[in-house]
């Protein structure tokens, strides 16, 4: 029943803004949406509502209640609220009614109680298109989340993508898998995700079969598939990369002994990466990570007291298990830090606890200027030891042989470039990937695990924090347990 006609709805001045006094119903606050409504309808039902003694505010409050609304969807009266919270600067949490609990009310001459369909149905979480800005780098990704089923579907099609060498695929699965990763609950419609950003049509799709149906036909499918299944196995293999994998694929290769006994050209990385495939295999625990990253720090105060070894990688955003560990090294004082790794890696190596390694060196120069962004701006060029260490254990795989094969990366680092080298050795790949992303398309700026350049004013940026650089970016700093995106 509508209560003015709707030829009689002409403009009308608005309801002063503020309350008239509390009211019949100290616990009732409302406040009309003019939208679709009209001024001079909105005028009327105010005058109608304070007349049977309800307090009607003009502009909206955290004061208010009870906020009514006709013919406008829940999405659309959510967003107008979070518009008004912005202006007024105050939050509140009101009811989001239809007009019927509104026309029911003064029927009654009191406020009825609220039933849910006089609520009007939100799809759109407000908190989400809240918390989702566009970049990884701009939210919160906690390694925990409620949406694992859900990423872990996008994250096999991104990694299958990735082995037909569709980058550009990879990177919308893995994209739509981070932002359910920062999501605050679990997704339980499609709908609840709104128009957010970085979540496809593929995706959306994907999402939708795992909900309705506990997995995606196309996911598993992928999973059964004979060359997902190989380009899987083989890129397990340390030193084997999507390239070499495909082609033995291509060679008609299947397993670990086709390789063996086809005599497959392998690099010395490789057959170090085959001799140790399960142990390589067997995720590092943080016990194992830290006794190693200790173990690296007595070798370098034996060269060099006063450098410091730093835990990066999955292990320094929370991670309990990686795949493997990686290790900065610096020294405070510039230029000390030159010639250590190649002392410690002997020392270490003739102590029995290396079981491979190659190391390149530093090949970087600020002269050169930075790369440009998306190029080879993702590898980086410090003094590196790729290694494989033999870590003695009592338990656990290797535990009969007394020992186990683990993976170790050694970086170093000269102070001027430590911040950076630690931020863009921290992870995740796809934080990183959007922290670059974002300096380059928002500030015109490349950051690289060096420097950050900006490209505007010609010139580098120092930092002697991660702190600093995200204030640099103009972002706000992301502590490592929040970068697992
Ligand atoms: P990792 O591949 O070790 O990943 O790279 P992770 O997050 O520690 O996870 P797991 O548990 O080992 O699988 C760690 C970070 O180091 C950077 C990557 O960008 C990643 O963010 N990285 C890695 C480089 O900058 N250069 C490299 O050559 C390798
Ligand atoms: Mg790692």
């Amino acid at each position: 029943m509508a209560l003015v006609p709707l030829k009689r709805r002409r403009r009308a001045p608005s309801p002063p803004a503020g309350p008239l006094g509390a009211g019949r119903f100290p616990a009732v606050v409302l406040c009309l949406v003019e939208k679709r409504m009209g001024a001079s309808r909105r005028a009327f039902l105010t005058q109608l509502a304070r007349a049977k003694g309800f307090r009607v505010d003009g502009a909206y409050s955290a004061a208010v209640t009870h906020v009514v609304s006709e013919q406008n969807s829940g999405d659309e009266v959510a967003r107008w609220l979070e518009q008004q919270r912005e202006e007024c600067g105050s939050g509140g949490d009101p009811a989001l009614l239809d007009i019927s609990w509104f026309t029911e009310s003064m029927g009654a001459g009191r406020p009825v109680e609220i039933e849910s369909r006089h609520r009007l149905r939100v799809t759109t979480l407000a908190p989400l298109g809240q918390q989702m800005a566009p970049y990884a780098c701009q939210r919160r990704t906690p390694l925990l989340h409620s949406n694992q089923p859900l990423t872990e579907a996008l994250e096999t099609l991104a990694e299958e993508a990735s082995f037909s060498g569709s980058e550009g695929r990879s990177l919308a699965f893995t994209r739509a898998a981070s932002v359910l990763k920062a999501l605050p609950g679990r997704l339980s419609a499609l709908e609840e995700l709104g128009p957010l950003p970085g979540i496809g049509e593929h995706s959306r799709r994907v999402i939708q079969d795992v909900l309705e149906d506990g997995i995606s036909v196309e996911v598993e499918r992928v999973k059964l598939s004979e060359r997902y299944r190989t380009m899987k196995l083989f890129t397990k293999i340390f030193g084997v990369g999507v390239r070499t994998a495909s082609r033995w694929y291509q060679e008609e290769l299947r397993t670990l002994v086709d390789l063996q006994e086809r005599n497959t050209k392998l690099t010395r990385q490789q057959q170090a990466g085959l001799r140790h495939y399960e142990d390589l295999n067997t995720p590092v625990e943080r016990g194992e990570a830290e006794f190693i990253g200790q173990m690296v720090q007595e070798a370098v105060q034996r060269f060099l007291p006063g450098a410091s070894v730093t835990l990066a990688g999955g292990f320094r955003r929370g991670k309990p298990h990686g795949h493997d560990i990686d290790l900065l090294l610096t020294h405070p004082e510039a230029g000390r830090e030159v010639g250590l790794l190649s002392r410690v890696v002997s020392w270490l190596d003739s102590q029995g606890l290396i079981l491979y390694q190659h190391s390149q060196e530093n090949s970087f120069t600020l002269h050169e200027g930075p790369e440009a962004p998306g190029g080879r701006d993702l590898l980086d060029r410090f003094e590196r030891c790729f290694s494989i260490f033999r870590l003695e254990v009592r338990e656990g795989p290797g535990a009969a042989r007394g020992w186990k094969a683990v993976r170790v990366d050694l970086v170093v680092a000269p102070v001027s470039q430590f911040p950076f080298a630690l931020l863009g050795w921290t992870g995740s790949r796809h934080f990183e990937r959007e922290l670059r992303r974002f300096a380059s398309h928002e500030r015109k700026m490349v950051l690289n695990s060096h420097t950050l350049y900006d490209t505007r004013r010609n010139l580098f940026l120092p930092a002697a924090s991660e702190e600093e650089i995200f204030q640099h970016l103009g972002l706000e700093c992301v502590p490592p347990a929040q970068r697992n995106a």
